[in-house]
């Protein structure tokens, strides 16, 4: 972890010291109101639950800190996604997006933006510098994407992005801020699924979006008061405690699958490895210059649907579900999301179990499916 990333952890549960009157709880309190005491002129104050929220204040706050940049905060990672989307583009604009990134960043595409009037085209994310950046408004990437795990050089592609005209977002929720900052590298915009690592529990959907543009700011905050995509001040609530010990979970989860990739690299049921803190991943290099950490994810193929399913199943300290980053390891087929990978691929999420136990009940597992 570098020093900045360190001060940065250091300071975030510190962040609502300043403000604390004597007697104030120390933790967060949750804020539950649609409606706050507003006579006369109440410019300047809370007035309604979709306009503000002082437990929205303080999570935006902490990640504001993370990520180094305003943040306005969402119900979900596709509420945030949908915020940049509706809140940039017009009709007549064109789009780019990974091609093998999250399935439902295309299908918001496909099924709502192009009836707006806004086309989009597709791009693998290993080659997404490869034929430029011309006629866009916006080039959207994933880096690692979900689930290729494939990544793409962030500094390039927003200075090939903004030589075009447009504007880059970063997809962020595969690293989070302690992994990855792509507002540092040049991104224009970052987005990100709470929902994920920094919530960490799985028990809440979250999103949000960072920009140090003010006017992007802005547009994205209208649009969350205007279509009142808002997020509850409950959720809000656990994202706030969640991201409390994010560098704790971030850090085990990053060390435990770089030694669980190392051993899965040596297992013969496994084909197709993609770790990019393995040296012999073919993102190694460009994931040693851009990442902070390799991440918590680690994606393989087994040699049969059957295979997969048994081997989820049955290990004993893996949950079978959808989603990523939360304290409990997690693991899904992922050709049953319809994402164009073998029926036998599978994505793990390394969660915060003892890495030695949680190895043996890995191997335990793949020994039981055979080779
Ligand atoms: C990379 C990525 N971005 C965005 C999202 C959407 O997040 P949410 O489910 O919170 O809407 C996901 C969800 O899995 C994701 O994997």
């Amino acid at each position: 972890m570098s020093d900045t990333a360190k001060s940065r952890a250091a300071a975030l549960p510190h962040l609502r010291r300043g403000g604390l009157a004597k007697g104030d709880p120390i933790p967060l309190p949750l804020t539950m109101a649609a409606i706050f005491h507003a006579p006369g002129d109440a410019t300047g104050f809370d007035q309604y639950g979709r306009f503000s929220n002082p437990t929205w204040d303080a999570v935006e706050q902490m990640l504001a800190h993370l990520e180094d940049a305003p943040c306005v905060a969402f119900p979900s990672g596709m509420a945030a996604i949908s915020a940049v989307f509706f809140g940039l583009l017009k009709a007549g604009d064109r789009i780019l997006l990974p091609s093998d990134g999250y399935h439902t960043t295309r299908a918001l595409a496909d099924r709502f933006l192009k009836s707006f009037g806004v086309a989009y085209d597709v791009r693998p994310t290993s080659s997404f510098l490869e034929g430029g950046f011309d006629g866009y408004r916006l080039a959207f990437v994933e880096t690692p994407a979900n689930p290729s795990l494939d990544i793409c050089d962030i500094a390039a592609v927003a200075e090939a992005v903004h030589r075009a005209g447009a504007v880059l977002v970063v997809d962020n929720t595969t690293m989070t801020p302690f992994g990855q900052r792509p507002l540092d590298l040049g991104a224009d915009i970052v987005i990100a699924a709470d929902t994920k690592a920094p919530n960490g529990h799985s028990d809440v959907l979250f999103g949000h979006v960072a920009s140090r543009d003010a006017d992007i700011i802005s547009r994205v905050t209208d649009w969350r008061e205007t279509s009142g995509a808002i997020p509850g001040p409950f959720e809000a609530w656990l994202v706030h405690r969640g991201l409390e010990t994010l560098d704790v979970r971030f850090d085990r989860m990053c060390t435990s699958a770089e030694m669980i990739a190392r051993q899965l690299k040596n297992h013969r049921a496994i084909s197709g490895l993609r770790f990019p803190g393995l040296e012999s991943d073919p993102s190694h290099n460009l994931a040693r210059a851009q990442m902070e950490r390799f991440g918590f994810l680690i994606s393989f193929v087994l040699a049969s649907e059957d295979k997969a399913e048994d081997f989820i199943n049955n290990c004993a300290l893996m949950q079978a579900a959808t989603s990523f980053g939360g304290v409990h390891t997690s693991a899904e087929r992922r050709s049953k999301r319809g994402d164009a990978v073998p029926p036998g691929f599978v994505r793990l999420s390394v969660g915060c179990e003892p890495v030695e136990e949680l190895w043996q009940a890995i191997e335990a597992s793949l020994d039981a499916i055979g080779g």
